[in-house]
């Protein structure tokens, strides 16, 4: 009985070393690697850098293409939307300025179409200068 209760206690305390030199040989290399990743974390691209970049949606009249729009009016980017419907177009530009795009251009134009395709790239940029590009259709 006395001999368990030894060993027991034995067990204990060595456990407890083991445990205790354990966590401190791994401690250091999880500091450095949590700092490493904050730093890397930091400098990763985030929401604000949408902000003032003009951003290309099609197919933006409806479903998917109408809520990418809103997404990107909120982080305050230009927007460029194109579909078919002008009338669905307008709206959802009006939308989009009221949620925080400081400006929305609307073209319509069908994707099937090779001159419309490059018609829409080109009235993007000669009305922004600039274009960044996301296809949607
Ligand atoms: N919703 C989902 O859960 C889901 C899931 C997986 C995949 N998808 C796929 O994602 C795509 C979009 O889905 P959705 O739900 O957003 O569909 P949607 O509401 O019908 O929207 C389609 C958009 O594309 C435009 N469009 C269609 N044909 C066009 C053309 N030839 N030229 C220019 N614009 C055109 C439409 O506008 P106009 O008619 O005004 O041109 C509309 O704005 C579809 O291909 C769908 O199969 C959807």
């Amino acid at each position: 009985m006395l001999r368990k209760l030894v060993d027991n206690k034995f067990a204990n305390v060595a456990t407890f070393y083991v445990v205790s030199v354990f966590l401190l040989m791994i401690s250091p290399p999880l500091l450095i690697f949590k700092i490493m990743y904050n730093i890397f974390v930091s400098f990763r691209p985030t929401d604000m850098n949408i902000r003032g970049k003009v951003v290309l949606i099609t197919g933006a009249s409806s479903g998917i293409g109408e809520c990418l729009a809103y997404e990107y009016a909120k982080r305050e980017a230009f927007l460029v939307i194109v579909a078919r419907r002008e009338e669905r177009l307008e709206k959802v530009a009006e939308k989009a300025r009221g949620i925080g795009s400081p400006d929305v251009l609307v073209i319509c134009g069908d994707v099937s179409d090779f001159n419309d395709c490059r018609r829409f790239i080109d009235e993007a940029i000669n009305h922004f200068g600039r274009c960044k590009i996301s296809f949607h259709s």
